[in-house]
């Protein structure tokens, strides 16, 4: 049975022993990063960095709410917006592994920066199992590298140290939970963010049309879980499918978009199955994409397929 008063006892212990010096660690407001920034605090104190990257590729209001979340912590964050140099780095980019890897980079360049500018030599990862089971040792074939394992650039200035190496996702819960932590159990947001929530090519245009649909899809479906009609899912979200679609916008002729509404039912992420969502909802998360994002989206469906065959993510 996993002890999570044991797991911090060691692990704070690890960390003192392992970093002797300053480290920094990217918070994304997520439970794995959070976890590791609480722990890491309290090995290491004033010699622990924590710093936050708008990507320009986060959820609506994310970075607010990472900031709000460490003042409660009591832990001091740092804080940088990217997001020009992101959507720099993507231009003309298509290739989802691609994608994953310039992110990977830039984030570590970033870090570096950082680092240097801040005489810290430790960067702190929130790797957990599935991260890199799923990005492929020697004895399984990579599906993808998530970007914190597989994209990492291989000359990091940076020693890693990653304390949740060992942990499956229920088990960082019982830690969060264990810390007492005031995260809301948010659903997993992937580290390359919308990147790979558009298909193709990104623009800021598209990340802009893509969260604002993905915001609608969480409250919608968030609504309609707590007022029973539904489970929640595992994860759901939208994705912008760059096929552009004739449709009816007042009573001009529109030329838009096209979002997928995607929701997987799952309990590690490994498997999954589509959500049964009931159709009013359905109805109404496509009505208030079409109201809310003009002509800018003609066209919403509905991702039908389990995992396997298709994986929860569309790249
Ligand atoms: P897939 O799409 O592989 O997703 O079925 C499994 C889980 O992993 C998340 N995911 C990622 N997380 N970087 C991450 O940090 C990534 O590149 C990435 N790709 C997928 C996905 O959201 C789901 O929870």
């Amino acid at each position: 049975m996993f002890d999570p008063d044991r797991f911090v006892d060691e692990a704070v212990k690890d960390l003192k022993e392992q970093i002797k010096g300053k480290a920094l660690i990217a918070c994304s407001g997520g439970v794995d990063s959070t976890v590791c920034a609480v722990l890491a605090n309290r090995a290491l104190g004033e010699n622990l960095y924590a710093l936050h990257v708008n990507t320009g590729l986060l959820r609506k209001g994310e970075s607010e709410e990472v900031k709000k979340l460490f003042e409660q912590l009591g832990i001091k964050l740092y804080y940088l917006d990217e997001s020009g140099r992101f959507f720099e780095a993507l231009k003309g980019v298509v290739d989802p592994e691609e994608k994953r890897k310039i992110i990977g980079e830039l984030f570590i360049r970033i870090f570096e920066e950082f680092a240097e500018r801040h005489g810290i030599e430790y960067l702190i990862q929130g790797t957990i199992a599935p991260d890199w089971i799923e990005s492929g040792d020697e004895l399984r074939e990579t599906i993808k590298s998530h970007h914190n394992v597989g994209g990492l650039p291989e000359n990091i200035k940076l020693k890693i140290v990653e304390p949740l190496r060992d942990l499956y996702k229920d088990e960082v819960r019982k830690v969060a939970q264990y810390l007492n932590l005031p995260i809301s159990e948010r659903q997993p947001f992937p580290g390359p963010g919308f990147a790979i929530r558009v298909v193709g090519e990104v623009t800021r245009e598209k990340v802009e049309i893509v969260r604002e649909a993905c915001s609608i899809v969480e409250e919608e479906i968030e609504k309609a879980s707590e007022s029973g009609k539904m489970e929640r899912p595992w994860q759901y979200f939208a994705v912008l499918i760059p096929v552009k679609t004739v449709g009816v916008h007042g009573d001009k002729r529109a030329y838009g978009y096209t979002i997928a509404i995607r929701a997987i039912d799952s309990v590690d992420a490994m498997s999954g199955s589509f959500s049964r969502v009931p159709y009013d909802v359905l109805d109404r998360i496509a009505t208030r994409i079409s109201n809310e994002m003009g002509d800018k989206v003609t066209r919403v469906v509905y991702d039908i397929t389990n995992k396997p065959p298709a994986t929860i993510e569309w790249e």
